[in-house]
């Protein structure tokens, strides 16, 4: 680790001091557990923000920031190596890997992914935002999601201009499609009941007025200036994005899967990937209005919701972490436990299996989320269990969060526990090594 630390000169590494943030459960953070505090946002001068590019072209619950990938990918990939993202979530591990010319490959229970993806990676657009609106006005096509609570989302008058909009979608080549998608997923979340502010789908007091007041004005004019609004910013992202040189390279791209249930066809160099969180996060439902206009059907999307983690009952595994026995002590409720543990089976197994094709380094990005008032060290648990499976702890790095869209509601209580949810401070990325 010495080694290590002399490498990088130019950053300031530092024991870091949490003690503010810590329950007396909590063990202090030392030398011994080889990490080092790091500012993940200020190492990476090609990336200059956190929403530049694609890179936030659409907002991801708890999606990485960029520099966090591209710092991995500079100091531990060589040429020629495979990425892999097992909870791929917004595909930033892809976009990422084009930029320093990996291969990759990205998996997520959520099909958004690979909408997301494809639409942040094409060649600068040559279209003109006036003209496809007014394409879009002279449409014929008509497209409206099988979806029961339709009428409860959705305002009557506004469905006919989306129907219009969205038949016109679908009806378009995949150059024009790729470009309209994001705008047009974004323009129809502002036009119905639910509250855009919100991650989940939320129908809130401000959401209802907003709806009210759309009604009274001309919103039809409102509806397609946002719409052109919003193609030029995916226009403008899409330009600053190709400005990092993003390669042309092979990829793999499986949605809809669960990572319980999948295998890797061939081996990989690279895993990275940041887990669901253990306050649970519903990324399925956060994204449901999206899905339905995506033209997934309710069952399929109440399927996909049934095996997100940390939800679905899993298999029993055996865990080899002292500290994860440790902490579920202190835990007191029964459904608590229950989380804790369909948490651990999931993503422990997950990664041990998975890592089974992983042929180099595990990359994986933690937040040390709490459960009541103790503070769970996801990362040392992961690092005990992984160490009985050939994997050596290299470091862990602790990012500080400056700003992090959570799934933020007026009561921030926690869909899961239902106890109020704590903000995390701090996020680790673990560093593991295959032993040879
Ligand atoms: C923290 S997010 C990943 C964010 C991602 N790293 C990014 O930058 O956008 C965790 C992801 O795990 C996915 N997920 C949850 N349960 C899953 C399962 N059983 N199989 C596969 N993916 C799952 C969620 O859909 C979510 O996208």
């Amino acid at each position: 680790m010495q080694e290590l630390l002399k490498k990088k000169p130019q950053l300031t590494f530092g024991f870091i001091d949490v003690e503010s943030e810590r329950t007396p459960v909590d063990l202090t953070i030392s030398r011994l557990d080889r990490k080092v505090n790091m500012l993940f946002r200020d190492t990476i001068p090609e990336i200059p923000s956190t929403t530049y590019g694609t890179f936030a072209i659409f907002k991801y619950p708890a999606k990485f920031i960029p520099q966090v990938i591209a710092y991995a990918l500079k100091e531990y990939a060589k040429s020629g190596m495979k990425i892999f993202d097992p909870f791929g979530g917004y595909s930033s591990v892809g976009l990422v890997s084009r930029v320093y010319g990996y291969d990759y490959e990205l998996w997520d229970l959520n099909p958004i992914l690979k909408v997301i993806h494809d639409s942040a990676i094409i060649k600068n657009p040559k279209v003109n935002p006036l003209d496809l609106i007014d394409e879009i006005k002279k449409s014929e096509a008509k497209f409206l999601p099988n979806w029961s609570n339709l009428n409860y989302w959705f305002p009557d008058d506004f469905l006919s201009v989306l129907s219009q909009a969205w038949g016109f979608i679908y009806s378009s080549p995949d150059e024009i499609k790729q470009v309209l998608l994001i705008p047009l997923l974004k323009t129809t979340r502002y036009f119905s009941f639910s509250d855009e502010k919100v991650h989940k789908l939320y129908s809130s007091k401000f959401s209802k007025e907003k709806v009210k007041s759309l009604l009274k004005r001309d919103w039809k004019t409102v509806f397609y200036d946002m719409l052109k609004k919003e193609i030029c910013t995916l226009i403008k992202k899409v330009y600053e994005y190709n400005h990092l040189k993003p390669k042309s390279v092979k990829y793999k791209i499986k949605t809809g899967i669960d990572v319980l249930n999948t295998e890797l066809d061939d081996e990989v160099n690279i895993l990275i990937t940041s887990p669901p969180y253990l306050q649970a996060q519903e990324y399925i439902r956060s994204t449901k209005l999206e899905l339905f206009w995506l033209g997934y059907d309710e069952n399929y999307i109440k399927e996909l919701s049934k095996k997100e983690i940390p939800y679905n009952p899993v298999d029993e595994i055996k865990i080899y972490s002292e500290k994860y026995f440790h902490f579920r002590k202190e835990i007191k409720e029964s459904h608590l436990i229950q989380l804790y543990d369909r948490y651990f089976h999931a993503i422990l197994n997950a990664f041990s299996k998975l890592g089974e094709k992983v042929t180099d380094y595990m990359f994986i990005f933690v937040g040390p989320a709490k459960i009541r008032t103790t503070s769970i060290p996801i990362d040392d648990i992961i690092v005990e269990h992984l160490r009985e499976f050939g994997w050596e702890h290299e470091l862990t790095y602790v990012d500080q969060i400056v700003s992090r869209v959570m799934f933020e509601s007026k009561s921030r209580i926690n869909p899961a526990s239902g106890l109020e949810d704590s903000r995390i401070k701090t996020e680790h990325l673990v560093v593991l090594k295959r032993k040879r």
